[in-house]
């Protein structure tokens, strides 16, 4: 059976579209930065990554290029995917503790094996002892609190940056998942295309990130609150200022939050019966950065009429999850090991 010495260092890695988290056990979040890098459009190297690439943002010429290794839940630049790895443990200075680690990899359930692999190897070649990749809904389930080893049937609803990803988990597997690119940044993106229909105004995908986090909601928000933002007039071309309602951001955010809904009641018909009663006892559990928009729970339950549960931070529910693991390891490295060799004996 599979053991792992508990003086060993174990690292969890939450590679998103938008953020990346590590977590050091014993330790606790040593990482937490979105997942931009900047690079010299000549000679391609790094020129900042994290925090400091996501401030350059627009506002960058032609020398730099902005890469976000993750889009849409896939890898899109695997060099950037392993210069993230490479900085992120070079800066957390974990190169040293690297050789007796475990490392566990939270990957969206769209990267493939082969992607998998890679990644797998990136960290291998950094020198670490042992590296699991897993499913970040698979994470954020039992960060979310729930017992997944038990067998009854739990609907995950993981809205992050890139991806929405839905699944049934029971007795420690993903039943059934499916995955859909709306999700954080897409809703930024139809607050940007509503205030380009409507008032002739383009602004910058930040300010309409802002727009989301301030005055975005599902249910009608009654404090008067409204957002002041800055884009230019695409008739004239100059600076002007609109005035954005709740109202106005909600309207804007419910077709792709139709998207999401649709997808879930797929994944509800496709559930076999016998977990269809426990989703009716267990309700609907969501996180990722994405459920923080105000009222979801309130718009979940009224369309699907079940209990709705909040992860409690929704964006580090991942790294919650990675911590429980960290508890069971052994049985979790286990389950990955048979895993592999039932994968490898299809192959
Ligand atoms: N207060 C907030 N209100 C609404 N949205 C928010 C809020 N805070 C963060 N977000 C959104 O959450 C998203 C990032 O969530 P999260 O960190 O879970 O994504 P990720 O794990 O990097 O992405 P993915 O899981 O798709 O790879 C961003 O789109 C961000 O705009
Ligand atoms: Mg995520």
């Amino acid at each position: 059976m599979a053991t792992w010495d508990r003086k060993k260092e174990f690292v969890a890695l939450d590679l998103g579209t938008a953020n990346t988290i590590a977590y050091l056990g014993g330790q606790g979040i040593i990482y937490n930065e979105p997942s931009t890098m900047a690079y010299d459009t000549h000679t391609n190297t790094v020129i900042a990554a994290g925090e400091a690439a996501y401030d350059m943002v627009g506002k960058t010429n032609d020398d730099v290029r902005m890469v976000v290794p993750l889009v849409d839940g896939v890898i899109a630049d695997m060099d950037a995917a392993k210069d993230l790895i490479k900085i992120i443990f070079s800066r957390i200075k974990l190169s040293d503790i690297l050789k007796n680690a475990l490392v566990v990899l939270a990957c969206p359930s769209g990267v493939t094996e082969l992607e998998r692999t890679a990644l797998k190897q990136v960290v291998f070649d950094m020198g670490a002892r042992k590296v699991l990749v897993e499913e970040e809904v698979k994470l954020s389930a039992i960060g979310a609190g729930i017992n997944i080893s038990i067998a009854s049937g739990h609907l995950v609803v993981d809205i992050g940056g890139g991806t929405t990803d839905i699944a049934i988990i029971s007795a420690g597997d993903i039943i059934l998942s499916r995955s859909i690119k709306t999700a954080g940044k897409h809703f930024d993106e139809e607050i940007r295309k509503y205030i380009r229909a409507e008032y002739n105004v383009l602004i910058g995908i930040k300010t309409a990130e802002k727009i989301k986090m301030e005055i975005g909601s599902l249910t009608k928000l009654d404090n008067g609150r409204t957002f002041r933002a800055y884009g230019r007039d695409v008739i004239s071309g100059l600076p002007r200022e609109v005035v954005i309602s709740p109202d106005e951001v909600k309207n804007a955010l419910l077709a792709p939050f139709s998207k999401i809904t649709d997808l879930i009641v797929e994944v509800m018909e496709n559930t076999p019966a016998e977990l269809a009663g426990d989703i009716i006892r267990n309700g609907i559990t969501i996180c990722g950065g994405g459920t923080l928009i105000r009222g979801i729970d309130t718009y979940f339950e009224s369309i699907f009429q079940l209990k709705v549960t909040k992860a409690q931070d929704a964006l580090l529910t991942v790294i919650e999850g990675a911590k429980e693991y960290e508890k069971q390891v052994d049985k979790w490295l286990e389950v990955v090991e048979l895993r592999e060799a039932r994968e490898y004996r299809i192959k």
